[in-house]
């Protein structure tokens, strides 16, 4: 049985270059089959709006999805690192709307960390306030969904020397309004790298290179579920949609034809004598 990891074990694997593996899941089986396989961290993404409610975007996740959900992952795996992803609009109007939300995910799914998306003066403060309520905070920065509008959208970030230092400056910046950790997202592995090097909390990235502390995944990506875009960071470790395509066309198929059920296999029993007084009772 694992044993749940605490934010003092995971300063340890940065600090002796002992990779932390970081994957989203969104439901309690999938969780279940994560914390078996060993997954030290797992995120409740907002990226649920996508991959399992089918929006465009992350914008219309709410927080009560987002309890249910980081309530049945917990259930899923008691034992495993859960960071709840505060989902748009749930802190960026105040400190106040920020720690309460966070207690949430804490007090009524379990939740061992919150994560949010920014570093400017404003999100710094809601980092810091969260942390003051005592709750872990993991920073993101880099490409940050939330913040879609202003970054130029759905790209890559820190592409040129001024935004690459920008993000260094940013990664700083959440560090020291008291962020446990923080996840840079789609950055160059140089980026990646210089963040890593001068981080005092472990840095986890997702599309930012090799050098980081640990990984993070899409789970529903990495199996190849979900096939709406693919990321060029993603490497494909199973092939999840084809298995679930090919069993749902062979049931579909043997339902047709009646080769599935096969009663003798499928159907529960009765002795003969019963049945046979079953049918006398029908009249038949
Ligand atoms: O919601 C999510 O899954 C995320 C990752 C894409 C970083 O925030």
């Amino acid at each position: 049985m694992n044993k749940k990891k605490t934010i003092m074990e995971f300063n340890q694997m940065a600090g002796e270059n002992q990779k932390i593996v970081y994957l989203t899941a969104y439901d309690y089986l999938t969780a279940k089959y994560q914390e078996r396989a060993g997954v030290d961290m797992i995120l409740v993404g907002d990226s649920l709006g996508m991959v399992v409610y089918g929006y465009p975007t992350t914008f219309p996740v709410t927080m009560e999805d987002m309890i249910r959900h980081t309530a049945a992952v917990r259930r899923g795996a008691p034992n495993t690192f859960i960071v709840g992803d505060m989902p748009y609009m749930s802190y960026q109007p105040s400190d106040e709307d920020a720690v309460r939300n966070a207690g949430r995910f804490v007090a009524e799914a379990g939740a061992d960390c919150v994560k949010l998306e920014g570093a400017g003066p404003a999100i710094c403060s809601r980092i810091r306030a969260i942390n003051e309520a005592g709750i872990l905070v993991m920073a993101h920065i880099g490409l940050t969904p939330q913040f879609a509008g202003q970054i130029g959208g759905y790209k890559a970030q820190g592409r040129s020397g001024e935004a690459a230092i920008k993000l260094v400056e940013q990664a700083k910046a959440v560090e020291k309004a008291g962020a446990c950790s923080i996840l840079v997202e789609g950055v160059p592995a140089i980026v990646g790298r210089e963040i890593t090097s001068r981080a005092e909390v472990p840095i986890l990235g997702i599309g930012a290179g090799s050098f980081t502390h640990g990984q993070l995944l899409i789970y529903a990506d990495m199996v190849g579920l979900y096939d709406d875009f693919f990321p060029k960071f993603v490497k494909k470790y199973a092939d999840a949609g084809k298995s679930l395509h090919e069993a749902f066309s062979a049931y579909c198929a043997e339902v047709r034809s009646g080769a599935f059920p096969i009663d003798a296999e499928h159907a529960y029993k009765i002795s003969d004598a019963e049945a046979e007084k079953f049918m006398e009772m029908l009249g038949a």
